[in-house]
């Protein structure tokens, strides 16, 4: 799988395997061992977590498992976020789920997530979500130090507005390497809302999450149209619905990086045939106009 250049030395797979859907009472670490096992063999290398994932639980789930493949660390890379406060019994004192973009809190958040982790360096830090309350001076100073002592790579953020980006941007020297929002066939707006312009015009690349919907595309809670017209394609294509899906993705200009979130191996490998399905033209606008509901202008 094709490598997406995110900065001069450093680059994520072409598609990101996300571990939020992980859920210790279903699987085990022999499960989740597999699942990284194939996603390797696939080519996707990168891993997309959060401190708060499964109540604070995946991390030192991810954690474990690095720890008995001692081998492992060197052959990923590892995205994960920090700035949201859940209520959650490990967390006595939040009693209302809150953004924290304090020195003090996005320090605290990264040094857990190297304990638990079981790694001395992150990847990629992402600010999960904007807050109000963000001060940009305090937090530009915060992440250019996690860099300079190596505990952190790089930096990025998610589902930020291009203002909120170039807000944070114009206080740090070093650049934030992506945005991770979420764009799909239910929710296409970033790509006339700005959100996704604004990146391509600054040559970052963004990091797609729900890249299905969290599978919504495929259900009754999504659009009918799409559903139909995924079918038109899936005989045309002889491909499933989810490779059309992130087919639709891939082939937006501006290199979108979808971060896929299936716990099923067979559902990987098939994310996987994405990368090299080409989508003719009037097939992408086809899938486009059921995503809008109406023919373009
Ligand atoms: N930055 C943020 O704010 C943010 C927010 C949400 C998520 N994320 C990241 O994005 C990652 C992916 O999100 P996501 O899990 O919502 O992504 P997704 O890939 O859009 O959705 C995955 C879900 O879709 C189902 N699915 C996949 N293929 C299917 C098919 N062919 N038919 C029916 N169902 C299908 C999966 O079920 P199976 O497991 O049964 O295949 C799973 O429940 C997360 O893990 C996380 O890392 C970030």
């Amino acid at each position: 799988m094709k490598q997406c250049q995110l900065a001069p030395d450093f680059s994520l797979s072409q598609i990101v395997y996300g571990v939020w859907r992980w859920d210790e009472k279903n699987q085990t670490e022999k499960d989740i061992s597999a699942i990284i096992e194939s996603c390797l063999s696939l080519g996707i290398d990168s891993f997309d977590h959060a401190d708060i994932y499964n109540d604070y639980g995946n991390e030192a789930f991810f954690g474990r498992v690095l720890k008995t493949n001692p081998g492992l660390r060197k052959q990923i890379k590892i995205v994960t976020k920090c700035g949201i406060q859940l209520l959650s019994q490990k967390k006595p004192l939040t009693k209302v789920k809150h953004y924290d973009y304090s020195r003090e809190h996005i320090t605290y958040s990264v040094e857990n997530s190297l304990r638990h982790l079981n790694t001395d360096f992150l990847d990629v830090l992402l600010l999960h979500r904007p807050s109000p309350l963000l001060n940009p001076d305090e937090v530009a100073e915060t992440l250019s130090d996690l860099v300079l002592t190596g505990k952190v790579r790089y930096i990025g953020v998610s589902n930020f507005t291009p203002q909120q980006f170039q807000l944070l941007q114009s206080r740090l020297d070093i650049p934030l390497i992506t945005n991770q929002i979420e764009l799909n066939l239910n929710h296409p707006f970033p790509l006339t809302d700005g959100s996704i312009d604004f990146l391509f015009k600054e040559k970052i690349k963004p990091m797609i999450w729900s890249p299905l919907g969290g599978g919504s595309i495929f259900n009754e809670t999504g659009n009918a149209l799409i559903r139909n017209k995924l079918q038109v394609l899936e005989d045309k294509y002889q491909v499933g619905a989810d490779v059309l899906s992130l087919a639709w993705l891939l082939k937006h200009p501006a290199q979108l990086i979808p971060v896929i979130g299936t716990n099923q191996v067979e559902r990987i490998q098939a994310a996987v045939k994405s990368t090299s399905l080409a989508l003719e033209l009037q097939d992408w606008f086809s899938l486009y106009e059921a995503s809008l509901g109406n023919e373009v202008p």
